[in-house]
């Protein structure tokens, strides 16, 4: 993946407006003149299975349209998430070796708590098996009927935890996070004005936590500056409200604090990680993503009484405290993946191989969220497809038209999966995205080429795509299990 002569952001406070070729160069990540390749040998491998355009047109009406339905056999490229869909690493699968089964007290939690804390200094850390559950339990003791919950942008899982309590939970992005072509270092801030208006409305006793998504990855993986996290910060401190970051893609975030805030360029990935835990009060995590891990997470606080009420939940419904839904084999997978992720050529691949194919497709024509973010390249079909109205759901035709097209695995993150709201209404979403979540460590530049050119060939024929409409649907969470009809 080529790299070029490192650009910089001029500066970090504002939306950046230059002409498209100058653009275009801010999306290419820092590095040296040279190919910036995977920094590792494939160890081992794992076959994928090719298949024919009638096999996945098949495939397709029989999952009802929707990908979540699809039997990962007949997927050749699954780019659906990055979550817990990575390789892990000849030393997580020695250190899952050293997992200690003991219910209470094993020597595997110790070294997981010793990693988190190494990056997170939090004083309570919980292990869970995943993000939402830790996110459930945080919730479920902060949030309930009357209670509203900021955030830059609410994962699915997490605003759907929030709800679930009786709260409302709130995104208060920068606008320029809502405009896809509109480039900016930190698309992920969260709007300082908004928010102090909205604790001033609501009243600082009904907002019993602020939360910050780092990346913001229903925003488009964008990451979040420590400036705008020290702005979020005192506006907490003057209201005497937690803030708590969302911190599943955090290695990913610091990375691009490094290559695009000023003064951050020559400290070490771990520093910046530390500086972003300090802001906070305290985190939820979902190991699956920067934890390397294929499964795990953690939620982790400073408030020793928050923590007694969330241990008591998480013995309910996780497990005992010192392994909380997870083997001890798990936690020592997770406590290596935390000395991995951090690894500045990692992150530098990491970020160049996503960067490589969202260049490839804004070069194309192929309207793309900008800059590209951390973990993942959006289409924008809604302005890729105009003809299909955002209640017909662009972004499922155009999932499913990259499926038949070419055996590719994509998700919409659109008005299908936040467009139904708990009171049964439904109205758009602010964008009809479809994301290209990549797997870290899993495919490689081919497999990438391969993609680029599915994606060009449907964006070819773009307008002959027609939208879809729902035949059946769950009352929560619709995109997990709803099923489609082509229109
Ligand atoms: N928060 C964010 C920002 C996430 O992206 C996710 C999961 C979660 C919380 C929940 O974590 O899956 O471990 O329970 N995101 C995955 C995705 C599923 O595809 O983006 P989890």
């Amino acid at each position: 993946m080529a790299g070029r002569r490192p650009p910089r952001f001029p500066g970090a406070a504002g939306p950046i407006r230059r002409p498209r070729a100058v653009a275009r160069r801010i999306l290419v990540a820092v590095g040296d003149w040279k190919t910036i390749i995977e920094p590792f040998r494939i160890h081992s491998v794992e076959p994928v299975r090719l298949t024919t355009p009638e096999g996945r047109a098949r495939s397709l009406a029989a999952a009802g349209y929707n990908m979540f339905n699809l039997h990962a056999d007949d997927v050749l490229i699954d780019l659906l998430t990055d979550s817990g869909t990575g390789a892990m690493s000849r030393d997580q699968w020695a250190a899952i070796q050293h997992g200690d089964e003991s219910y209470a007290g094993s020597p595997s939690f110790y070294r997981f708590q010793d990693a988190v804390q190494d990056l997170f200094p939090f004083r309570h850390v919980i292990p869970t098996h995943q993000g939402r559950a830790a996110e459930k339990i945080l919730f479920s003791v902060l949030g309930g009927p009357g209670r509203a919950i900021p955030n830059n942008t609410h994962f699915d899982t997490t605003r759907a935890n929030v709800e679930a309590t009786g709260a409302e939970g709130v995104d208060l992005v920068i606008p320029e996070g809502l405009v896809p072509s509109t480039l900016h270092p930190f698309k992920g801030n969260m709007d300082v004005d908004a928010l102090e208006r909205f604790i001033d409305e609501r009243g600082a006793a009904n907002v019993p936590v602020v939360m910050v998504t780092v990346t913001n990855n229903s925003g488009g993986g964008q990451p979040v500056s420590l400036e705008n996290l020290r702005a979020v910060r005192a506006i907490c401190d003057r209201h005497d409200i937690p803030l708590f970051l969302d911190g599943c893609r955090f290695a990913e975030n610091a990375w691009f604090i490094r290559e695009r805030e000023p003064g951050q360029s020559d400290r070490p990935v771990r520093e910046i990680v530390r500086e972003m835990a300090s802001l906070a009060d305290g985190m939820t995590m979902s190991a699956k993503k920067d934890g390397l891990a294929n499964i795990g997470g953690w939620l982790a606080m400073n408030d020793d009484r928050l923590a007694e009420r969330c241990r008591a939940l998480l013995i309910l419904t996780e497990g005992f405290v010192t392994y909380g839904g997870l083997a001890g084999r798990d936690l020592e997978a997770i406590a290596q993946g935390l000395a991995e992720v951090v690894d500045e050529d990692y992150l530098r691949y990491r970020i160049r191989s996503v960067a490589y194919l969202g260049e490839a497709l804004d070069q194309a024509g192929v309207p793309v969220v900008l800059p590209i973010g951390g973990h993942a390249v959006y289409i924008d079909a809604r302005t890729l497809l105009p003809q299909i109205p955002p209640l017909q759901y662009p972004g499922q035709a155009l999932a499913a038209a990259l499926y038949r097209e070419g055996g590719i695995r994509s998700v919409e993150i659109g008005s299908v999966m936040f467009g139904r709201h708990p009171d049964g209404s439904e109205s758009p979403a602010p964008m009809e995205l479809v994301r290209l979540a990549i797997p870290r460590r899993t495919y490689t530049q081919s497999h990438i080429d391969y993609v680029i050119e599915v994606v060009r060939e449907v964006a070819s024929h773009a307008s002959e795509l027609r939208g879809f409409r729902i035949v059946q649907e769950p009352p929560a969470l619709r995109h997990f299990s709803a099923r489609f009809e082509p229109l």
